[in-house]
């Protein structure tokens, strides 16, 4: 088969990696992928929101499936028009992933089929939202409704707190359209879980669970980013959750969906709090997670290209998919001042040294090859990933490999799976 992968960012690079070596994998192009997706196939200069040049692309090189990697080419309705054009897509249509890009519907759609999640208000005006806000005596989360890189979150353990996120989203309008509307919801404690599913729009085959770490700083101090590392598998959900978040959240909200507009078929990506009173949803994204893909393929045994075609095929029941049951933990590498502002251009050295540890792979994420030399080109810049005996032996191999890699300014947060370990 002929494969297009549809981004640039490490969860695309892992992926990449991973279809390059199925068996049914031909040729492999990235649109536009990135230094790291080169080494794998052909990238072709084509931006991954683009729609109809990814379109127009895909005829030219007569690809078989396409693959879309991040939300809002999505959301933007990349998987109708390459189907329009005849062509097998993963990754569901605008209206499946809508469930991402409106955190109201989303909302809406979770209350209509009694799927557990925080209690919300939406808001489109700033005072009602302000003196709702300072009308309650508990932690609130101030969310934009729509596409922000996962920075239009502020989780204000205090409510007056909430004021100035709402001023920069509804007034200030920082987030652009994205501040439309804001949902405010009540603030959940417990450890956090990322699981993710394949779904053909009538099964799911949930694959294993991670954990991200969104904040920037260790400890989850600091504002919100894209994901500073994760891990796969987490103690905090074991078998009997697992099944417990299928019955309640994933087949519901499937069915919901289902209901709602037609059928979802892609990835679905639950984030849920496992509060006291059980797991919750935080958010649901369209998309497989960055960077949780990253130490699941590197987990992952059978052949990706196989459940995805099962995916689109709509014979998800004929999917298995197995697993390493070693522990992969992922760390990743940003520009110093991200998820703020930061320097880009610097070279990076060390990542061969870094894979040379031995089940270790670097994925490439914002960088970029200039004059024979691989520079910073982005926030997230490499997402660092090892396996280990133990996920105490995979984070210990992990820095390990993390310290072998440089360029000036380079952050990374040092405590990426430490909860696992003290768990
Ligand atoms: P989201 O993009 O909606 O998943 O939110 C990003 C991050 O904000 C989550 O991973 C949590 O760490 C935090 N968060 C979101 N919603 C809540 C909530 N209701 N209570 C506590 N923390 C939350
Ligand atoms: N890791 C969070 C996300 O993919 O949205």
């Amino acid at each position: 088969m002929k494969i297009m992968v549809v981004g640039s960012g490490g969860r695309e690079h892992a992926l990449a990696w991973k279809i390059s070596q199925s068996e049914h994998c031909g040729k492999l192009y990235c649109a536009p992928g990135n230094p790291g997706t080169a080494e794998l196939g052909e990238n072709l200069p084509v931006q991954a929101e683009d729609v109809e040049a990814v379109v127009a692309a895909a005829r030219e090189k007569q690809v078989d499936m396409v693959v879309v990697g991040p939300e809002d080419p999505l959301a933007a309705g990349m998987t109708d028009a390459v189907r329009r054009a005849g062509i097998m897509c993963f990754g569901p249509t605008a209206a499946g992933a809508r469930i991402e890009a409106d955190k109201a519907y989303a909302k809406e759609l979770m209350r209509s089929a009694a799927i557990p999640t925080a209690e919300a208000r939406i808001f489109k005006e700033f005072r009602p939202a302000r003196d709702y806000v300072l009308s309650r005596d508990q932690g609130v989360v101030v969310k934009a409704a729509g596409l922000a890189k996962g920075k239009g979150v502020f989780v204000c353990p205090e409510p007056h707190m909430a004021v100035r996120p709402l001023e920069q989203i509804m007034i200030e309008g920082v987030f652009g359209d994205a501040g439309h509307a804001v949902v405010v919801e009540e603030l959940l404690t417990g450890q956090e879980a990322s699981i993710l599913a394949l779904c053909d729009g009538r099964n799911i085959y949930t694959l294993e669970a991670s954990q991200d770490h969104k904040p920037i700083g260790d400890g989850d101090t600091g504002p919100n980013t894209g994901g500073m590392g994760a891990y796969s598998p987490t103690p905090v959900v074991d078998e009997a959750m697992t099944c417990h978040v299928e019955r309640e959240i994933l087949v519901p909200v499937v069915d919901a969906m289902r209901r709602s507009f037609g059928r979802y078929e892609g990835c679905l990506y639950a984030g849920l709090m496992i509060t006291p009173a059980g797991p919750k949803v935080l958010e649901f994204n369209c998309r497989f997670g960055d960077p949780e893909t990253q130490p699941l393929v590197l987990r992952l045994k059978s052949d990706l290209v196989e459940a995805m075609v099962a995916t689109c095929r709509h014979r998800l029941e004929e999917a298995t998919l197995e697993w390493d049951p070693r522990p992969a933990v992922c760390v990743v590498m940003a520009a110093g001042g991200y998820p703020g502002s930061y320097e880009k251009g610097h070279e990076i050295t060390g990542i061969d040294a870094a894979e040379g540890l031995g089940d270790v792979k670097v994925f490439h994420a914002g960088t970029a090859w200039r004059d024979g030399r691989l520079l910073s080109s982005g926030g997230r810049v490499l997402g660092v990933t090892a396996l280990g005996d133990t996920i105490a032996g995979a984070q210990k191999r992990v820095y390990q490999a993390v310290e072998k890699i440089r360029w000036k300014d380079c952050y990374y947060r040092k405590d990426i799976a430490e909860k696992a370990i003290k768990a």
